[in-house]
């Protein structure tokens, strides 16, 4: 059984027709799960060690002992040497003794540098000891909305948000191993889901792929997220995957269910892309698929920018020296690299209150997370009503930010500019406007898409498709055709 995989930058989902009829696989209770996943296990990291008391007393115990032992081996290097002059004639004797001289003896600095390292060797093979002997392992995976309450709860291990966003972009070889791995996880779970509900081995899917991967090295990284996709599929135990443009996708699920043929625009705004196909859907015939486009961005855009000009300003941007890239590090949570780097910055000491205490507070477990989250929620809550709190309190007792609709306006401003910008491209490539307008993905939910899209073809049907399935639909069409 072949089935449909929509493995999303903020959500995944997969589906199957059967008789004609979609049927999603379900995560939990619901239809997708957010591509999260969460290994309990804390793989140790040495920057991680500090000097505690405890390990400030091994210090000290090593440097003694170092020290005696050195002062031992000078004091015999200087008897045996004595007792070699002893054996020399007598005349030759004066002179011998007067060139032997203690061994130069190494520095209290030297001694405790290597006390040092040897108790940080010492203390990383207990971390590693104590992880492999914890019964938390890499096979005890979480993964979705689940995976992020676990963190946050636990406090350690490692999540990892939002892989897709990263599949583009120039990755060191143990990085790229290290993604390969996560995305081998997220479809291995979909599979075995997708077995279990199925009643089937699932061993084959169409998987989506954006038109444009985000990406820091232009085509190439388009070629690079495939191949780690394919990489990561067959680790997950398919034999055989074949990639369908995500609106190419949205397209055929809109055909079945479009009693008329008519030209329609699909447009499939998601976390990290926005997509568009130009098709003929609808009726007996095929649909007929005239083109496609897509730019690299999405609603994760929109939550970098409300993130930059509302909630970073609480932690000293523009009111400190603080560089402006440390804001963007930790606001990025789905870049483990850059994570990394903002949490084991230890200048913000310098900070004055109350923003060093305040990005001090930012940079413990979880808490870039918490923050991601609020600013996600900020902007969902901001489609629906005109005012959003955020309650801090995990960065500051009783600290919390009210956000307007009109800093989301603002903040939205340069995401709405690119999307009318490719809009109006498309437009002119098209010539004759569609019929209608299909919309899918979850950044559709907002009023403010809605209206930009509708502004730039205002003589067509907006069609307000499932935000959520609009792809993962499509694609199990796909998938059944294929089969
Ligand atoms: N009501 C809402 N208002 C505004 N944005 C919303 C709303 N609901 C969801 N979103 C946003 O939609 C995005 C997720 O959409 P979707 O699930 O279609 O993405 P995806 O398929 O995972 O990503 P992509 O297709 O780009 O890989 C997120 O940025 C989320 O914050
Ligand atoms: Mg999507």
């Amino acid at each position: 059984m072949k089935i449909g995989i929509d493995f999303g930058t903020s959500y995944s989902a997969a589906a199957v027709v059967i008789d004609g009829a979609v049927r999603t696989v379900r995560f939990g209770d619901e239809q997708q799960f957010r591509t999260t996943v969460y290994f309990p296990e804390a793989v140790p990291d040495a920057n991680q060690f500090e000097l505690t008391d405890a390990l400030e007393g091994e210090v000290d115990a090593l440097v003694r002992s170092a020290r005696a032992q050195q002062t031992r081996a000078a004091s015999e290097a200087v008897a045996a040497r004595r007792e070699q002059v002893a054996r020399l004639p007598v005349d030759q004797r004066e002179a011998a003794l007067a060139l032997i001289s203690a061994p130069v003896q190494r520095s209290d600095t030297d001694l405790r540098r290597d006390a040092i390292r040897a108790v940080r060797r010492h203390w990383l093979e207990q971390q590693v000891r104590e992880a492999r002997a914890s019964a938390a392992s890499l096979q005890n995976a979480v993964y979705g909305e689940e995976a992020v309450e676990a963190y946050l709860a636990e406090g350690f291990g490692n999540l990892v948000q939002s892989p897709k966003s990263m599949l583009g972009y120039q990755l060191a070889p143990n990085v790229r191993q290290t993604i390969v791995g996560i995305a081998a996880y997220i479809l291995e779970h979909i599979r075995l889901s997708a077995s279990q509900q199925l009643g089937a081995n699932v061993r084959s899917a169409v998987l989506g792929r954006p038109v444009q991967f985000r990406s820091s090295m232009g085509a190439a990284g388009g070629d690079q997220a495939l191949a780690i996709l394919t990489e990561a599929a067959a680790g997950a135990g398919f034999d055989e995957v074949s990639f369908l443009e995500e609106p190419v996708a949205a397209a055929l699920g809109y055909h079945a269910q479009s009693a008329h043929r008519h030209r329609t625009l699909v447009v499939d705004i998601g976390g990290g892309t926005t997509d568009i196909t130009l098709a003929e859907v609808g009726g007996a015939e095929e649909p007929l698929v005239l083109g496609s486009w897509g730019i690299a961005r999405g609603g994760v855009d929109v939550d970098l920018s409300l993130s930059l000009s509302r909630f970073m300003p609480l932690f000293g941007r523009g009111a400190t020296r603080v560089p402006a890239h440390h804001f963007v590090e930790a606001a990025t949570v789905h870049d483990v690299v850059r994570q990394r780097d903002f949490q084991r910055r230890d200048s913000y000491r310098e900070v004055a209150a109350p923003f060093g205490p305040r990005l001090i507070a930012l940079q413990q477990g979880g808490n870039t997370t918490r923050l991601s989250r609020a600013v996600e929620s900020a902007k969902i809550v901001l489609s629906a009503r005109d005012d959003h709190r955020a309650e801090l309190d995990y960065i500051e007792p009783a600290l919390a930010l009210a956000t307007g609709a009109q800093h989301l306006a603002q903040a939205a401003e340069p995401f709405l500019g690119f999307l009318s910008e490719l809009l109006r491209e498309v437009g002119e490539e098209i010539g004759e406007p569609p019929a209608a307008v299909f919309l899918t993905g979850g950044m559709s939910r907002a009023p403010y898409v809605r209206e930009a899209v509708q502004r730039c073809f205002p003589s067509a049907r907006l069609v307000a498709g499932d935000p959520s399935l609009g792809v993962v639909s499509g694609l199990a069409f796909a998938a059944a055709r294929a089969a």
